[in-house]
């Protein structure tokens, strides 16, 4: 089983991956994977610190397409590919619903050409399920506040390119609604933990019949 994350920067879906990762792991004997994207191999890693690092402003569009693209496209073949055929559970924090939300949507790179980058990448992996946690955007700007980090070079977009890529998300989860599940990020950890579980349950229970 391949499940995923999605969302804009802060909306909480990191936490709630953990909480279901957490709960596979208490609940299940099988071999659980928890990772995150841009990353998750040696070279996936290296190509993250290219991506997020403030000093890297002059990098083009294409160029960051195509290194999330390259950092996902060994994720898929070393890691992705191997677990699930060996009938492994694997949750991924962001996967290439994110590259049509962020570099399709928000940059505004040719949405038919981030399809095809996004299906060479993954060999056609795509997700079982797929959580999306909307959140509005003024609600991001209050977190980042509150968290009072700095931020990385993604990060560091403006608000207009927020409200691109969350309106992509949106799309997107219309679009591909036989996968995608929607979550309201600004009710409670608990609630969100709870209505993800009982859609996570009844995929292994149906994948279990299959066996
Ligand atoms: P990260 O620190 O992992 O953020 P988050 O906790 O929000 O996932 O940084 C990943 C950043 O990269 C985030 O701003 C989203 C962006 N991103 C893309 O623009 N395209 C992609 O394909 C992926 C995977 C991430």
């Amino acid at each position: 089983m391949f499940v995923t994350f999605e969302g804009l920067d802060f909306s909480g879906k990191s936490t709630q991956a953990t909480i279901l990762v957490e709960k596979l792991k208490q609940q299940r004997h099988n071999v659980v994977h928890f990772l995150r994207e841009p990353g998750g191999t040696t070279i996936s890693e290296r190509i993250r610190d290219l991506l997020l690092d403030k000093q890297n402003l002059e990098m083009s569009d294409a160029a960051e397409l195509l290194l999330f693209s390259a950092a996902r496209a060994q994720l898929v073949k070393e890691v992705i590919i191997p677990a699930l055929q060996r009938g492994e559970i694997v949750i991924c924090d962001r996967y290439y619903d994110s590259t049509t939300a962020y570099q399709g949507y928000g940059r505004g790179i040719n949405l038919d050409a981030v399809k095809s980058i996004n299906r060479l990448a993954t060999a056609g992996t795509d997700p079982d399920i797929t959580f999306f946690v909307d959140i509005p955007v003024e609600e991001i700007e209050r977190r980042k506040q509150k968290a009072g980090m700095t931020f990385d070079r993604m990060e560091s977009s403006g608000r207009a390119f927020y409200e691109r890529v969350l309106q992509g998300y949106r799309g997107i989860a219309q679009s591909e609604a036989h996968r995608f599940f929607t979550l309201d990020g600004t009710a409670g950890e608990k609630e969100i933990a709870a209505d993800i579980w009982k859609v996570v349950e009844k995929k292994l229970s149906v994948k279990n019949q299959h066996k």
